[in-house]
């Protein structure tokens, strides 16, 4: 089975990083978040497509370098076809029933128990839901006995069907695909669900965590979610607190790192405090407290740049 990853976007929420690494490069918990979703699919997953736009070339060199464990195809658009058409794009590599992820989206969803509702219902197509408490900057569905009614794009409060959010994770039958028009900019949101909706369309609610990390803020976010259970208890050279990642390669001397931190590979540190931060790969750093920012790659600083580093090559400061 295929697995389609959207990570075409322009990412311009994360600029600059986003300038030199294309946003699905990004690391969370230092591996790239299209590498961790890969790795993450269910077994019955062999394939993921990747719809490329802007990072083409990276993208490509990354796969072609790295053995993930699943066969990747790349599928390049010449232009941005939005999400609908992005997926169109990659109709010639499916063979049936296919997952279709939003490739910043950092969840707890259980695919294969999705799987087995889509199967079971006979779904055209199941979205996974996930319920928020003001969902007035959504795109909300009204959802009864399982099936998917209505759309409505960002309604104002009291007006809201209910509290149901379109989560980015969806499994689609092949007739979906094909009801999109090729090589067209096509939302798959606007343009082919309100369609469906009613129709055969299924929604899938789920509990746990759900993170769109495309904002500094939710980025962040995602990096300490992404920790789970392999956070670094001890490291020479640093005292430790709270959860922590911190890379095998890297430098520390008499630093203090974390609570919420995560060290990448490369980074050489002396004498910094670094809280609710991700340091990503080498970053040389000296005599800093660093907190709830994003800083590198190939950033140096020193004495005194608490809050206020700005950097040519992608550093981002709250
Ligand atoms: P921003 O520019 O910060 O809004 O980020 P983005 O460009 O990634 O847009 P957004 O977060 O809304 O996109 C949701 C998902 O769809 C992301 O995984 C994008 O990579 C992907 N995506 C959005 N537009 C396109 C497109 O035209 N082509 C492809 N292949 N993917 C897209």
């Amino acid at each position: 089975m295929e697995a389609i990853i959207l990570v075409g976007g322009l990412g311009t929420r994360l600029r600059p990083l986003t300038h030199t690494i294309p946003k699905p490069l990004l690391p969370l918990a230092n591996i790239p978040m299209v590498e961790r979703m890969i790795r993450n699919l269910p077994e019955v997953f062999d394939t993921a497509i990747l719809a490329v736009n802007y990072g083409l070339k990276d993208m490509k060199k990354y796969f072609e370098e790295r053995d993930v464990g699943k066969k990747v195809i790349i599928v390049p658009e010449d232009k941005p076809l939005g999400t609908g058409g992005a997926m169109r794009n990659c109709i010639d590599h499916v063979t049936g029933t296919t997952a279709v992820f939003n490739g910043d989206v950092v969840s707890s969803i259980d695919l294969n128990k999705m799987l087995e509702q889509h199967t079971k219902t006979k779904a055209k197509g199941t979205l996974a839901l996930w319920e928020v408490n003001d969902p007035s900057r959504f795109g909300v569905v009204e959802y009864k006995n399982g099936e998917i009614l209505q759309f409505q794009e960002k309604p104002e409060r009291g007006t809201e069907l209910s509290n149901l959010i379109n989560a980015g994770t969806y499994l689609l039958e092949p007739e979906i695909l094909e009801m999109i028009p090729p090589n067209q900019k096509i939302s798959i949101e606007r343009d082919i669900y309100p369609k469906v909706a009613g129709k055969g369309l299924h929604g899938f609610p789920f509990e746990g965590h759900f993170i769109d990390s495309g904002t500094p803020e939710s980025y962040l976010e995602a990096n300490f979610k992404s920790i789970g259970n392999n956070g670094t208890a001890a490291h020479t050279g640093a005292s430790i607190r709270g959860s922590v990642l911190i890379h095998k390669n890297a430098r520390l001397e008499h630093c203090i790192i974390g609570p919420n931190a995560i060290i990448g590979p490369n980074v050489n540190l002396e004498k910094c405090v670094i809280r609710n931060s991700v340091i990503l790969s080498d970053v040389k750093g000296h005599g800093s407290v660093i907190e709830n920012s994003i800083i590198g790659p190939e950033i140096k600083f020193k004495e005194d740049s608490k809050r206020s580093l700005i950097s040519p090559k992608g550093q981002i400061t709250f």
